[in-house]
């Protein structure tokens, strides 16, 4: 557009709105147009908008409310401003409000009056929720393919860590050994469930709103069924009140992303924890860290710290549609135009903090033996050589669990560990105790008793990995 032309369109976006304006005799005022579009943001929605339009466009020639030639002409200046948008050409215009009327406003540039047999029997209400299904849906299919990625390193570090001894924590104090396969396996099942979370939010986001119009449906003869096969919707939606005010749909996609988030932000945590000097579990490389600018020895762990913390933002987000919908009447609102900020952080944010995590994950190097020393300690072996007093004693697990006490601070008090007890000393305080209790004592002998399913020993790890590799990598 030259500079003229630019400021004869300005002229005329300041008189009433050419979409809507037949009431209005004169533009809004500045501010009214600066609270009122979204195109800014919403622009994000036209390729959906583009594909609905056309599903629309086509259904209504076929169902013969329009004529084929009109119809030819839409799809055609449909396409081209699907490439001047992609070429980056497109003029968009906050005089047109959002991205639906900026499309309309353009094809009516391109075909002229025609253009405006687009809208026959669909408004922008139907239409912004069926883009806004569409992106969503899209979304949600990339989530699931970032959260196989994920699961995919995951499984391939604990295959090779299958038996590495670490230590279990509860109360972030060591518990019991076990091994570092075993502790990134159970991301892997946190990941899946994540996946769950998506697909079952897909299903109930497959029905396809457009028809809807206002809200009270349309008098023309559409064929909804038709629309929602072209755009890969499961079926219409059923009530045309429900399907212009309902954002449930983004409300679960967030909801997903949040506890997605939260899990990451457990896995960060463990990041910053093990490549703590104070840990020493772990490092990152170059690659996946950063450096102090007063502090030359520090490699911090910048990207895990901001997956933890980007939880905060993504919960934010779902906590603000939560809002903007609680108390909305039926049906539209402008209120709902709300909905896509959001909803896009949300993504922007949690794709962003799986494609780190990934990263993050495959870049992690482990030191085995600073993690199978560190397993040794906090008497963590304490709750084998209990189990050892039941099963070879016959002991009652709480007159076990009393003594195992007892040994616990005598070891305490020489400063030593349960293994290097005496066995004189340990028969002082129980006199059955024979040598074969130091046999559970070890940190390799307690991982590879817990043979229980689900249990930390190397061998059943290996199991649970392989199955999970089948199932999820394929
Ligand atoms: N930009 C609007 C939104 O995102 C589109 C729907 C406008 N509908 C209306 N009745 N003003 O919600």
């Amino acid at each position: 557009m030259t500079d003229n032309q630019k400021k004869n369109q300005d002229k005329l976006d300041t008189a009433s709105n050419s979409m809507w304006g037949g009431r209005f005799q004169s533009g809004p005022d500045k501010i009214m147009e600066a609270i009122n579009s979204s195109i800014n943001f919403d622009q994000r929605l036209y390729l959906q908008d583009i594909e609905a339009s056309k599903s629309h466009c086509m259904m209504l020639v076929k169902s013969k409310i329009l004529d084929t030639k009109t119809g030819n002409k839409i799809i055609a200046g449909l396409e081209r401003i699907l490439i001047e948008i992609e070429t980056g050409v497109f003029n968009f215009r906050s005089s047109m409000e959002d991205i639906h009327l900026n499309i309309e406003s353009r094809l009516h540039e391109l075909i002229g009056d025609n253009a405006g047999c687009l809208h026959t029997a669909r408004s922008r209400n139907d239409q912004v929720a069926t883009d806004f299904r569409l992106w969503i849906r899209d979304a949600t299919d990339r989530a699931d393919t970032y959260l196989t990625d994920l699961q995919a390193v995951l499984l391939e570090q604990a295959d090779l860590h299958y038996d590495w001894i670490m230590p279990g924590f509860t109360h972030l104090q060591a518990a019991q050994p076990i091994t570092l396969g075993h502790h990134l396996h159970a991301y892997v099942e946190m990941f899946g469930r994540d996946k769950g979370r998506f697909s079952d939010a897909r299903k109930r986001l497959n029905e396809c709103p457009l028809g809807a119009a206002a809200l009270a449906g349309t008098s023309f003869p559409i064929d909804r069924y038709e629309t929602a096969r072209a755009l890969g919707f499961e079926k219409p939606t059923a009530n045309s009140l429900d399907s212009v005010s309902a954002r449930d749909f983004a409300l679960e996609f967030m909801s997903a992303s949040s506890i997605c988030a939260m899990h990451l932000s457990r896995l960060a945590e463990e990041i910053v924890l093990w490549c703590s000097a104070q840990f020493s579990f772990a490092c990152l490389s170059d690659s996946f860290t950063t450096g102090s600018s007063i502090m030359p020895q520090k490699r911090n762990p910048d990207a895990a710290e901001l997956i933890r913390s980007k939880t905060g933002r993504i919960n934010g987000d779902l906590i603000s549609l939560l809002t903007v919908l609680k108390g909305l009447p039926l049906a539209y609102s402008k209120d709902m135009q709300e909905d896509k900020e959001p909803t896009f952080d949300s993504w922007d944010s949690l794709s962003l903090c799986l494609n780190a995590m990934t990263g993050m994950i495959k870049d992690l190097r482990f030191n085995r033996n600073t993690m199978q020393v560190a397993a040794g300690s906090g008497f963590s072996t304490a709750t084998d050589l209990a189990d050892w007093l039941v099963r070879e004693l016959k002991m009652p697990f709480r007159k076990a669990h009393h003594i195992t006490g007892e040994i616990v601070r005598l070891a305490e008090k020489r400063g030593c560990n349960l293994a290097d007890l005496n066995l004189t000393e340990l028969k002082k305080l129980e006199n059955g105790i024979t040598k074969g209790i130091f046999d559970v004592l070890s940190v390799s002998n307690s991982v590879s008793s817990r043979t229980s399913y689900g249990g930390t020993s190397p061998e059943n790890v290996r199991v649970q990995i392989s199955l999970a590799k089948e199932r999820i990598i394929k």
